[in-house]
């Protein structure tokens, strides 16, 4: 295949992943991605299947995640590139390869980003479907709000996208209330 596609990535992730809790982080990473593409006028479908692949290796190799990534991929066609890109959202933890690219940047950063935006959204009686950055930012600052997500990373992120945070974080709302429905974040209602 010339660039992975969504069917593609879903199919190959289904291989993996069987947790809905993961298959739902694959989502929001993927929510975040094609937004990240719109806003570098690059192709949303693209970014997004890559987003959603990210994650390939880790239900089944949790202690060894991206060392099991590279060659079953190749071996199922992926692109080198996209490879590439998947392997470098562990950089500095679990691989050395660097974010080059601004889709690799944006993985990288959006990774962790999309787990305290899907949090906060979760404990509104409307989900993400109302939810504005200015009150995201503040369980952002809330630093015992989603203290597990790793928010130094994010920041690390976002200094390679030379991005501001609250940029970064409006820009992934809004590609995950695109997505509402499928990301289950549509709220209580109550
Ligand atoms: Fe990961
Ligand atoms: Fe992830």
């Amino acid at each position: 295949m010339e660039k992975l596609t969504i069917e593609e990535a879903r199919r190959l992730n289904d291989t993996m992943v069987t947790e809905e809790h993961l298959k739902l982080h694959a989502a929001n990473v993927a929510a975040c991605m094609g937004a990240m593409a719109q806003h570098f006028c690059e192709d949303k479908e693209h970014w997004e299947a890559v987003g959603y692949l990210h994650d390939y290796d880790y239900e089944k190799y949790p202690e060894e995640h991206l060392a099991h990534t590279k060659e079953p991929l190749k071996a199922a066609g992926v692109p080198e590139g996209d490879i590439r890109a998947i392997m470098s959202h562990g950089y500095g933890i679990c691989t050395d390869v660097e974010p080059v690219s601004d889709m690799e940047k944006s993985l990288f950063t959006v990774d962790e980003l999309s787990g305290i935006i899907q949090a906060a959204a979760r404990m509104r009686p409307n989900g993400i479907t109302d939810m504005e950055v200015k009150s995201f930012m503040k369980k952002w600052k809330d630093k015992r709000f989603a203290a597990k997500c790793d928010r130094p990373l994010i920041l690390k992120g976002c200094e390679m996208l030379g991005m501001d945070i609250k940029d970064v974080s409006e820009i992934c709302i809004t590609g995950m209330k695109e997505h509402a429905e499928e990301l289950q974040l549509t709220g209580t209602g109550e």
